[in-house]
């Protein structure tokens, strides 16, 4: 078969991608897939069989050689793209240097100055107290501990349709989907569920833009028939959805879950695992709301991919004693040095355009949506936009299938995207794309929905 690049505008063409050599999965691709559904454990999604053989910025070639646009950015992980030369180098360097010290027990530099780093960097003027984990579910775990540890109180209040995480706590403030929950009981206890803040999709059947006055009415509904505000430790929240649907709640919703929190003494959890780092244009995506949590969760793009969490939390409440949590891969020193790279190259030359880049993004989204029926809403903020489509935009019936064919078309195409929702496209590449990017993956979408609809 002839190689075909397939660009879809004039600036375009000056790129070497998307360009598709083999139907995709190709040869090798076939053949890693098949050595990995013989060995690997059922419990993997495996969303398309796109077989990595390495990447740039936002490019992406497999092991046949055809080469993708990433507009997914390994589940919002890859910030600086696929090996930015600042954050390689530091990786390199500390390498060079040591691989392993056990920071729960000993100290180094760079340890030492992300500590620094994370707890200036996180929203609000109190001093915060950090502690870094291996992933953004463990950084869950070891805020749920360090709340009730905190709190001396038990419950927990998470969202429907939150995603924390897989390990036992944080799959317990989960309520994503019921496989992530079936056959593994009994969760955590004392763990209660509320409605998001869904401008889009409210729990009382209409879309409206006061949503968060029934979200945080549900809280109080609890409060009055259920649990105690004395005996919750802590609500946890998303400050926009992830896995949920890249929901973005009204603007009152953080400040008025804050206020909720002051009065009754409960501690503020913001889980930033996908949201921060930049993707929104602010360096957490907390800062919109002007609030500050009591505790501030990150990991995904933290690190560029090099696996790490932190939990930043205000010194006020970090009243657990030493050895009463700890890690021993986490903060890593290679990680540690990956995060301080990762933070300079978003600081300095990724965050300053992402604002021009989503409102580019979300425009052209909008635009799509006017010719494309199918879609129903776009939202978002920064580099984090999801679009959702239905089979009726009068009852906004989901259509999962179509999202989930766009995606396989796309990626036939040399578009790497994912869903999330039930039918929702998350558009979160990685923070180095720019506006030829954007107008190549806008154009796959275009075509790929005209075909498919
Ligand atoms: C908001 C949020 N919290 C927690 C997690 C769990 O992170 P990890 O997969 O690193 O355990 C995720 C992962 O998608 C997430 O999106």
């Amino acid at each position: 078969m002839t190689a075909t690049v397939r660009p879809t505008t004039a600036p375009a063409a000056t790129r070497n991608y998307p360009f598709i050599k083999t139907p995709v999965p190709g040869p090798n691709a076939r053949r890693v897939v098949a050595q990995d559904e013989a060995f690997a454990s059922p419990c993997y999604i495996k969303e398309y069989p796109l077989v990595i053989a390495r990447g740039e910025k936002a490019m992406v070639e497999d092991v046949d050689g055809n080469r993708f646009l990433d507009f997914m950015a390994g589940i919002a992980v890859a910030s600086t793209g696929y090996g930015h030369p600042k954050v390689i180098a530091a990786i390199k360097a500390q390498a060079d240097k040591f691989l392993h010290i056990c920071g729960s027990d000993f100290y180094f530099e760079g340890l030492a100055e992300l500590f620094e780093r994370l707890a200036k960097l996180a929203p609000g003027p109190s001093r915060k107290r950090v502690f870094l984990s291996n992933s953004g579910a463990e950084a869950v775990d070891g805020a749920i501990k360090l709340a009730r540890n905190s709190t001396r109180r038990a419950g927990l209040i998470a969202f429907k349709g939150a995603f924390h995480g897989r390990t036992y706590g944080a799959m317990s403030l989960t309520s994503s989907k019921v496989k992530q929950h079936a056959g593994f009981g009994p969760l955590l206890s004392e763990v209660y569920h509320v409605q998001y803040a869904n401008p889009y999709r409210c729990e009382c059947g209409q879309a409206h833009a006061d949503c968060h006055l029934h979200s945080i009415g549900a809280i109080e509904e609890l409060f009055a028939r259920q649990v105690d505000p004395r005996d919750v430790a802590a609500i946890f929240v998303e400050p926009i959805q992830g896995e949920g649907g890249y929901i973005v709640p009204p603007p009152q919703f953080l400040p008025a879950l804050r206020a909720l929190c002051d009065k009754h003494g409960i501690l503020l959890v913001c889980d930033e695992i996908q949201c921060g780092v930049g993707r929104t244009g602010k360096m957490w995506a907390t800062e919109f709301a002007g609030i500050e949590p009591d505790i501030l969760l990150t990991a995904k793009g933290l690190a560029s991919g090099m696996p790490l969490g932190a939990i930043i939390a205000k010194e006020s409440i970090t009243k657990w004693e030493s050895g009463a949590h700890g890690s021993t891969f986490g903060g890593n020193p290679v990680a540690v040095a990956a995060a301080m790279a990762t933070l300079d190259v978003v600081e300095k030359e990724l965050l300053p355009k992402v604002p021009a880049l989503g409102e580019k993004l979300i425009g052209a989204m909008r635009d799509l949506q006017k010719k494309h029926p199918s879609i129903g809403d776009v939202r978002g903020k920064g580099l984090m936009i999801g679009v959702e489509f239905v089979k009726d935009r009068a009852t906004r019936e989901p259509a999962p299938e179509l999202a989930r064919a766009l995606v396989e078309k796309s990626f036939e195409e040399g578009l790497l995207l994912l869903t999330c929702g039930k039918s929702t496209l998350r558009l979160a590449p990685p923070l180095v794309i720019d506006d030829v990017d954007i107008d190549i993956a806008v154009a796959i979408i275009d075509r790929a929905l005209t075909s498919l609809t």
